[in-house]
């Protein structure tokens, strides 16, 4: 038996550069799809997939996150007394009661590596997921992504890093792995390389934004020196871990939506928008009936 997957890491505290001026003020991981924060849905996946401690590595204008999953006194007051009682189901029901948060300051955006290295702390030595929240995935098949790759951890017992095939000219937007068949869903990892330009990526497979490593992962990153872009960077970790134990990537089945990217976020709202019982007909009416008309004249 492996030791189980406790305590997943959702590193909140970048920039968000690319989706400026909404994430001046708030982070990214704020940002709704329909009527959900992304950080509610990774926080969804991660409980759906067992764990039950959320380590938030936050920093500046990050106060919005705690304040999403602590209990709002003032408002469920005000729902209660209204009689809103559909709306207070869902304020109340944000996390279940057994999901515990914890909260680490990183003080300097140094990049993911450094991010994932602060949490340390509350991790300790044991094995643990992390969620890259801007990376939304609607899993298919095996239940959410996460838990997908926790099924796999079960049976392997090493790292796993959640991988897709990216089109060959976008490689140097992530970690693109070096890797060698198992099965139909599952490569040994025999080298990882950050951000490569198309001619110097050794595949087209690429880590998207959940990974379960072992805690020897924190020791690397200590040791780790600025990478690409001059960040402290997770890939550069992962790239030492692959010499001393096994790394597999998984081929999760899901759609993954880049929604730190303005047109992923977009893609991400109207699929998410058809799927929402409430919404679907609605919208789907709109789309067929306004939209379409208007864009195909
Ligand atoms: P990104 O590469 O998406 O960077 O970080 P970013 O700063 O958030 O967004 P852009 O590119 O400027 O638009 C990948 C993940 O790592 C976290 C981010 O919050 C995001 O979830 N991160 C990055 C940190 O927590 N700390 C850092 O120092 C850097």
């Amino acid at each position: 038996m492996h030791k189980k997957i406790r305590k997943a890491v959702f590193p909140v505290a970048g920039m968000g550069t690319r989706f400026l001026p909404a994430t001046k003020a708030n982070p990214k991981e704020m940002l709704p799809v329909v009527d959900k924060p992304l950080i509610q849905y990774a926080a969804e996946e991660a409980v759906a997939a067992g764990i039950d401690v959320l380590v938030f590595v936050t920093g500046r204008n990050k106060r919005s996150i705690p304040d999403h999953f602590d209990k709002a006194y003032e408002l469920e007051t005000e729902l209660e007394e209204r009689g809103k009682e559909k709306m207070l189901e869902i304020v109340r029901n944000i996390l279940p009661p057994h999901v515990t948060c914890a909260y680490i300051r990183q003080a300097e955006a140094l990049g993911l590596g450094h991010a994932v290295g602060c949490a340390r702390p509350v991790v300790g030595d044991e094995p643990f997921a992390v969620i890259l929240a801007d990376d939304l995935i609607d899993g298919e098949g095996g239940g959410s992504a996460l838990k997908q790759m926790v099924d796999v951890y079960e049976e392997y017992g090493c790292s796993i890093l959640g991988v897709e095939d990216v089109p060959k000219d976008e490689t140097h937007k992530y970690g693109v792995v070096s890797p060698e068949r198992v099965t139909d869903r599952l490569w040994d990892v025999k080298g990882i390389v950050e951000k490569p330009a198309p001619a110097d990526a050794p595949s087209n497979m690429a880590v998207v934004g959940r990974y379960i490593l072992t805690p020897r992962i924190f020791d690397l990153i200590e040791n780790t020196g600025k990478g690409a872009g001059g960040e402290i960077q997770l890939t550069d970790a992962i790239s030492d871990l692959l010499g001393e134990q096994r790394v597999l990537a998984q081929r999760f089945q899901g759609t993954r939506y880049d929604c730190g990217s303005k047109l992923g976020y977009l893609q991400a709202t109207v699929e998410y928008a058809l799927k929402h019982p409430e919404l679907a007909d609605d919208f789907r009416g709109y789309l067929q009936n306004d939209v379409c008309k208007r864009i195909l004249g």
